[in-house]
């Protein structure tokens, strides 16, 4: 999980560009980074361990000289965080240099016979055979393209590599197969990206690389081809998300920034369906075998929430399941009658990728819902919808999640509706969730309050039923990422069968009580870890007085606040807390340590 990153220009030193969008990339990876220049006769590289402006300084990476370069952010998979392992890597005489983002799986046996033709490695990667098969291909008499592309060939696994050679000093090589990789096209330069906020704040007009093909940056071309050598003609596109949007706007940080943006967010969502995405919602109310969600981390929280609304709106029973448990549990009983619903952010997990692979392989029909554009997800699908919630830079995952419900929400109601039930109210409802939403931002301070109790304990649980259970765990989630307290969620029923033994004085319980049937239930729930001596925080509808005596705090949420559209607003609060938690623990709530934004390693 890296990013990549390659600046082509005739007119200027392109390090400087480099540098700067491999701060936007940081969000990929953040252990290690490094520049590759191509000077005369030679390509200079600069790396080390660490975060990009630490590595700047201590290399003056900025004043490095070249107008054909690439940069990488690296989260580590093979091989510890280090100088040597950092990209980009390089062949036997520092002519070609490399950066990659994925996994080479056959790497041992690559390297083992390229160290016995000779060749010298530095690295513990599996990315430096890359260079080294990139070298040998040149020394046959290859241009650069031709000799990737029979690179590429012998690799198996995932990646989007970008390759540079002091022997063809005006190009850039790049190739895809499972990894992310977009070109950026300005009057001034070329760029190309693991990511489009890369290069932003330099243009919106891009290039989606697809599977198995190159793409080669020369001058003001890019020319594209296959892996078997097909030429293709790719338009380019205009990406509406402008470079401020990716930015803080102001905020100390993205996480809080994207927790306020969460009623604009979700606007956009709804906005986004113009009432329509009826080949989904036929495929789900046609569908006569079983219906599967797939997602992980906070989008497997959506899925679950998911779960319940389209049980409670629609009466339509769908399973979910983690990605990476998904292909054990589930894809063994799958047939042409399944239907698969991949949900995440990125679309490039790569457990939830292989999940949907999988599920096709076994004719299931296949639908991905994502937050980027052409990511890999939208490939494999058979439809897509896009939740349209802006780019999310920060770790913990925040509007995409709410807006993952949001869209879910719709596509319940559009299927009951089609099944002839009764949603107009419903619909009216769905269409105020921004107004909702906007209301809970105002729980800001009483979690600020709350986070000052909390931060020094050394464990918090979540409890919740039925569309809170989700809640509860996506709150527990938030707190313990980007805390690092350890914090539970589990369903207020079954916490009497083992967690309530953790229960003692002042140990802080968050109980998100949802609107709807059980609302009771809870009450007996809290009174249970009351006795036991909990420090009660609530989040309950606005007037449950029952609910506000026993607890400490209360987050209260507008009654209007049916349960079906509760999830959304309900976990506000528990963002802001986790949130400021990690800030009073003096935390860079953005960058929680050995996590990502995007895992694309099994
Ligand atoms: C990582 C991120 C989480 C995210 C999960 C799934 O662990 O840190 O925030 O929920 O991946 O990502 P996806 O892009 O598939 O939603």
């Amino acid at each position: 999980m890296c990013g990549i990153v390659g600046v082509i220009s005739k007119e200027f030193n392109v390090a400087p560009l480099i540098v700067s969008m491999l701060k936007k990339l940081e969000y990929r990876g953040y252990d290690s980074a490094g520049v590759a220049l191509v000077q005369p006769g030679k390509v200079v590289v600069k790396k080390d361990r660490g975060v990009i402006d630490d590595i700047r300084e201590r290399y003056n990476l900025t004043k490095m000289e070249g107008k054909v370069g690439l940069g990488h952010t690296r989260w580590a998979t093979h091989g510890a965080p280090s100088h040597k392992n950092a990209h980009p890597h390089q062949d036997c005489r520092g002519e070609i240099a490399v950066v990659h983002n994925g996994i080479i799986e056959n790497y041992v046996e690559l390297k083992r016979e390229l160290v016995i033709r000779g060749h010298l490695f530095k690295s513990e990667t599996d990315t430096e055979v890359i260079p080294h098969l990139i070298e040998e291909k040149l020394a046959e008499g290859l241009d650069l393209k031709e000799a990737v592309k029979e690179t590429v060939k012998k690799l198996k696994g995932s990646f989007a590599i970008a390759v540079v050679s002091s022997k063809f000093p005006h190009k850039i090589v790049a190739a895809k197969k499972g990894s992310p990789l977009v070109v950026g096209v300005s009057e001034e330069a070329l760029f190309i990206a693991s990511d489009i906020p890369a290069f932003l704040q330099q243009t919106n007009k891009v290039i989606f690389i697809s599977e198995e093909e190159i793409v080669t940056l020369t001058g003001n071309k890019v020319e594209i081809e296959t892996f078997n050598g097909q030429k293709v003609k790719r338009t380019i596109q205009t990406i509406n998300w402008t470079y401020e949007m990716a930015q803080k706007s102001g905020y100390p940080h993205f996480m809080l920034k994207e927790i306020e943006e969460q009623p604009l967010a979700i606007k956009e969502t709804l906005r986004s369906t113009n009432g329509e995405l009826m080949e989904i919602v036929e495929e789900i109310v046609k569908n006569e075998g079983n219906l599967y969600f797939v997602a992980s981390g906070t989008s497997y929280h959506a899925t679950l929430a998911g779960k319940y609304i389209f049980a409670k709106v629609a009466g339509i029973p769908f399973e979910t399941m983690q990605s990476s448990e998904f292909t054990e549990a589930i894809v063994p009983t799958l047939s042409p009658k399944s239907l698969v619903f991949a949900v995440s952010q990125s679309g490039e997990t790569a457990d939830t990728k292989v999940s949907l692979k999988k599920a096709k392989e076994r004719g299931a029909k296949t639908i991905a819902l994502t937050n980027v554009l052409g990511s890999s997800i939208t490939r494999i699908a058979d439809e897509v919808c896009y939740t349209y919630a802006g780019p999310e830079i920060g770790v913990a995952a925040t509007k995409t999640f709410t807006s993952q419900i949001t869209l879910l929400t719709y596509l319940a109601l559009k299927s009951a509706e089609v099944l002839g039930l009764e949603v107009e109210e419903k619909f009216r409802k769905l269409k105020k969730l921004p107004q909702y939403l906007s209301k809970t931002l105002t729980t800001s301070n009483l979690a600020q309050r709350i986070a000052k109790e909390i931060k020094s304990h050394g464990d918090v649980y979540f409890i919740g039923r039925g569309v809170g259970y989700p809640v509860a765990l996506e709150g527990a989630l938030k707190l313990k990422e980007i805390s690092y307290i350890h914090a539970e969620g589990t369903g207020a029923g079954e916490y009497k069968h083992g967690p309530l033994a953790l229960i003692s004085e002042n140990t802080p319980v968050v109980a998100v009580v949802t609107p709807g049937p059980s609302q009771t239930k809870m009450v007996g729930n809290i009174e249970e870890v009351k006795a036991r001596g909990a420090k009660v925080i609530s989040i309950a509808p606005e007037g449950n007085k029952k609910i506000e005596e026993m607890s400490n705090f209360t987050f209260k949420i507008n009654r209007e606040v049916d349960e079906f559209l509760s999830p959304a607003p309900y976990i506000v609060p528990l963002q802001y807390l986790a949130y400021y938690t990690a800030v009073l623990r003096g935390l860079n709530p953005d960058k929680p340590r050995n996590l990502a934004k995007s895992v694309t390693v099994e």
